[in-house]
């Protein structure tokens, strides 16, 4: 029984929930898991025509049977936690396995102050952050001034590391932002607040996943954020403060990766990107219009409107090689019924020269432009299809193009948000 990654092969948003969602009803899956990121992720999950969105629980939390776990790569904010837990508990879901990791860092109301002033203190450079806190509660927790899940159940302990780690945040407040300073002893307050509630959900997660693998249970680990999003791989500093790759899920998890058996990629068959920073296939026109349109290309989490733009097959080739993943799960075929034409990027140009992988460089990535492969369209709905025989020739086509300068294998194709409306290519 194995362990599977499932993580976003572009910028995020590629349907990482309903991938999540569909392995979780065709295989038997004993644990879904988080590893990396916080609130910032938002994924849209379709049952039965209901939508429900997670984001900081694991998609898994809608998989009855399958435990919920909360790993040491996440950033945590209570807060937040139990807003989502109780959001879902109201429409009657059954939120009782989840587990979340002593480990994980804390993201306090001090976090989203500091990540909105500074977004601000940016000006033209903002990075278009989600607000919600996740840098600052990396860089504390890189910084070695971090507050992790089990400080909060020894308040003599949680008041010394808040007091450590608004020593220097205060400053920062109070000088630079020009902002009042945060009293440590509101911050002990807010915190203690969550620990009675939390205590019953907290483990040592790397020893139970270790052991769930031991015995020959099914681990699926849902990826949030994405590769264009990692803080080493994405295309800083235009990128979130963790590693969404799959050798981030090892660290975030605790679990070595001799362990891993399958990677999947999730890519939508266009590209979208939230908030500020390059991107070669970007349209500015009526069909960038389309997409973002058709497609409903709005943020989740934030609510803000997605760029779109057309495939982008060197990220697809990038993204196989960082992430050494075994599949992609192609979503959102449908949202292309109505184009009579499809661009696909297949290289780069850049200053002049033809160049087919990732440019090495920042400055070269911002300079690259598509060079783009036309492929005919089908002119007609797909979202029915349930077979890879059942879709149009063209659209056939146009996916076994996509595949083959991709990297890996295509696991699946996604014909709508439905649970239901996924072809299974290779099962
Ligand atoms: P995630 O963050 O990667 O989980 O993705 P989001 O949930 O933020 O965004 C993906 C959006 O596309 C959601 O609204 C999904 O319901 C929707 N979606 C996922 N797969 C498909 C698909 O194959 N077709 C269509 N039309 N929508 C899809
Ligand atoms: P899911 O899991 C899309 C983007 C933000 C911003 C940058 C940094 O739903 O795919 P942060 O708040 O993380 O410091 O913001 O990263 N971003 C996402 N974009 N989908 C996400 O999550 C994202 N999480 C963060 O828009 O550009
Ligand atoms: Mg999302």
């Amino acid at each position: 029984m194995p362990a599977i990654v499932i993580l976003g092969a572009q910028w995020g948003d590629e349907g990482k929930g309903k991938a999540t969602d569909q392995l979780a009803t065709t295989d038997t899956i004993d644990y879904v898991v988080r590893t990396s990121g916080g609130h910032n992720a938002g994924h849209t999950i379709v049952v039965n025509g209901e939508k429900y969105a997670t984001h900081l629980l694991p998609s898994g939390i809608l998989t009855p049977g399958a435990t919920s776990v909360i790993a040491n790569g996440v950033v945590v904010s209570p807060e937040a936690l139990f807003r989502e837990l109780d959001g879902l508990i109201e429409r009657g879901v059954d939120v009782a396995d989840l587990v979340v990791s002593a480990n994980a860092h804390v993201i306090a109301s001090y976090h989203s102050t500091i990540d909105k002033v500074s977004e601000r203190f940016l000006g033209k450079n903002q990075i278009g952050t989600t607000g919600r806190g996740i840098g600052p509660a990396y860089a504390d927790k890189v910084n070695r001034v971090g507050i992790r899940v089990a400080d909060l159940f020894d308040e003599g302990i949680l008041r010394q590391k808040v007091e450590a780690a608004l020593d220097l945040r205060n400053h920062l407040l109070t000088k630079v932002y020009n902002r009042r300073a945060v009293e440590v002893e509101a911050i002990v307050a807010e915190l203690t607040s969550y620990a009675e509630r939390l205590r019953p959900m907290v483990a040592d997660t790397s020893l139970l996943l270790n052991q769930a693998l031991d015995r020959g249970e099914t681990v699926l680990f849902e990826g949030a954020q994405a590769t264009m999003l990692d803080v080493d791989h994405g295309t800083y500093p235009f990128v979130t403060s963790s590693n969404p790759v799959a050798g981030g899920v090892c660290v975030g998890a605790g679990v070595g990766p001799t362990r891993i058996d399958r990677v999947i990629g999730v890519i939508k068959a266009y590209t979208t990107r939230v908030g500020s920073g390059p991107f070669p296939t970007e349209l500015f026109d009526a069909d960038g219009e389309a997409l973002q349109r058709i497609g409903g290309e709005i943020g989740v989490s934030t609510g803000r409107t997605r760029r779109c733009g057309w495939y982008d097959a060197v990220i697809a080739r990038y993204s196989a090689r960082v992430n050494g993943l075994t599949e992609f799960f192609l979503t959102k075929l449908d949202v292309l019924d109505s184009f009579e034409r499809i661009p696909v990027c297949v290289g780069y140009e850049v200053d002049g020269q033809r160049v087919d992988e990732m440019p090495m460089t920042q400055t070269e990535f911002h300079h690259a432009t598509p060079v783009y492969e036309y492929f005919d369209g089908w002119k007609s709905d797909i979202s029915g299809c349930r077979s890879f025989g059942e879709l149009p020739a063209n659209a056939q086509t146009y996916v076994k193009a996509l595949e083959e300068m991709s990297g890996a294998k295509f696991w699946g194709i996604g014909v709508g948000p439905g649970r239901e409306q996924t072809i299974v290519v290779h099962g």
